[in-house]
């Protein structure tokens, strides 16, 4: 083996750095390093011409043979890095089937039209019909109609929106009693969902809420109908179990008038918060059709009568599911959506 100093130094260099070389990159780069185009020996092989004649052969005798070494060095190295290297990168992707999948986010049904639409079933079961009319509303059909003229008194019982002197939101569903008797002849058998505007707010009252409005109008219907029929709602919606009474009450559109009550989820009738201490919570307000309204939309009251109720469906959401403050409903908080889907 033919040597020489400075081949020699260069030699130890490059095998001392390709020994502490972990990368395969690393080595790349002593490649470029040291037979690159500017590598340290290349360099030296190429000044070979500026040599002593008598030197010439020597150095270029060492330097290549330290090249062809340091190639075989480097291929070696190389191939055991890059191997190792791969063998990490698998290592690192391997799909671990024990982990728990990513569950896809259903959509689902707002507790509120869930309530709504189990109401308004129940209603078609009996054979009623969906109907439905304006959330802008003009003052004949929301109050005029119903027998609530300007300057009644009965006007403070819902804080109304307006929107000119004769338009507003409507603050109940019961103007669609009045569209659709205006619209057809008896009997009438309508079940009424949707939103309705009244301006107040607190734990139990929001100023946009939903009601269903029932309405039934034929020969001979009776008080004991409304509350057969209300008694059997209240059975399908909260259970078996379930406790209504009726209370006698006034709306200007029924007469006699009632409201009904559900005994409160809550304490069971001992009374709370939510009931304000009175064991009860009012979900309804309903009567016999008042004759004035009947004749109002041209019908005969000596020859048809029916009733008519009004329910809360926030109420109703809260009853059946325990909830006491309306405003979660409103607020499109997840947590709280989620557990109704
Ligand atoms: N519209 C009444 C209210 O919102 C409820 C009601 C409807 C009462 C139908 C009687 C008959 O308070």
């Amino acid at each position: 083996m033919v040597r020489h100093p400075r081949v020699d130094a260069i030699a130890d260099e490059a095998r001392a750095a390709i020994g502490r070389a972990t990368s395969s990159t690393q080595l790349e780069e002593l490649r470029v390093r040291y037979l690159g185009r500017q590598g340290t020996l290349t360099m030296l092989l190429r000044s070979l011409g500026s040599l002593p004649a008598a030197e010439r052969p020597r150095v270029g005798a060492a330097a290549n043979e330290v090249k062809r070494e340091l190639e075989a060095l480097l291929e070696l190295r190389l191939g055991e890095t890059r191997e190792a290297e791969r063998r990490l990168e698998r290592a690192r992707q391997r799909i671990d089937l024990t982990l728990p999948g990513r569950r896809p986010l259903p959509g689902g049904v707002h507790p509120l039209t869930r309530v709504q639409d189990e109401i308004v079933s129940i209603f078609v079961g009996l054979g009623f019909s969906v109907a439905e009319g304006p959330e802008i509303e003009d003052d004949y059909h929301n109050f005029e109609a119903l027998n609530i003229p300007r300057d009644h008194p009965a006007r403070d019982m819902q804080d109304t929106f307006y929107l000119s002197e004769d338009t507003l939101l409507r603050t109940q569903t019961s103007p669609v009693q009045i569209r659709t008797m205006q619209a057809q002849r008896p009997p009438v058998r309508i079940i009424v969902p949707g939103r309705v505007y009244r301006r107040d707010a607190d734990i139990t009252h929001s100023p946009m809420f939903h009601q269903v409005e029932g309405l039934a109008v034929d020969r001979s219907i009776s008080m004991g109908d409304l509350k057969g029929t209300l008694e059997l709602f209240a059975r399908e919606m909260f259970g078996g179990r379930a406790k209504i009474r009726f209370r006698p009450s006034f709306f200007p559109f029924t007469e006699p008038s009632a409201e009904v009550d559900v005994l409160c989820f809550l304490c069971g009738g001992g009374g709370c918060r939510v009931c304000k201490q009175s064991g009860w919570l009012e979900i309804l307000g309903s009567g016999m059709v008042h004759p004035q309204v009947l004749r109002n939309v041209g019908y005969d009251p000596e020859e048809v009568t029916g009733w008519a109720f009004g329910m809360g469906v926030e109420r109703v959401a809260m009853l059946k599911y325990g909830i006491d403050d309306i405003r979660l409903f409103f607020e499109n908080d997840l947590r709280f959506l989620r557990q109704f889907v």
